[in-house]
């Protein structure tokens, strides 16, 4: 059975690719651009932003979803992730984590600058999470 997409996810990348031009990447040189679909339709986006201490580096996903919490946004339907490598890249370990945590099951577009795309659940790429119905 061909899985229902969410409307839209095509428009989202193309933000998140937008929002990828203001990536802060002087380090790894590796741009990613995110952005977050609300369940009423706003969108949020974010970029990678590096620091000289990599470690306080922020993946554009998580930028994209503390932005939209900050701002009182809590309901989410997808997220959109934009960089060009030669593998579409997917959110890194702890976004997925952040990402389950504050969206849920949403779907997740992965696209690269050539416009090849892959869209996978949360809960295919987190299976298995730990989260505050463990504790
Ligand atoms: N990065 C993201 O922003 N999102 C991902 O999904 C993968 C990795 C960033 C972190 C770092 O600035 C650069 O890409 C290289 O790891």
């Amino acid at each position: 059975m061909r899985r229902r997409l969410p409307p839209g996810l095509r428009a989202l990348a193309a933000l998140a690719a937008d929002a990828r031009q203001h990536a802060h990447a002087p380090f790894s040189k590796f741009k990613v651009g995110a952005a977050l679909l609300t369940r009423s339709g706003e969108i949020v986006t974010g970029c990678n932003i590096e620091n000289a201490s990599y470690g306080l580096t922020l993946c554009a996903e998580r930028v994209a979803v503390f932005k939209a919490v900050s701002e009182g946004l809590r309901e989410f339907e997808a997220i959109a992730v934009v960089a060009d490598s030669p593998r579409l890249t997917a959110p890194c370990g702890p976004c997925r984590q952040i990402l389950w945590e504050f969206c849920g099951d949403i779907a997740v577009r992965m696209q690269d600058l050539r416009g090849r795309s892959r869209t996978l659940s949360m809960a295919e790429l987190l299976p298995l999470p730990f989260d505050r119905r463990n504790l």
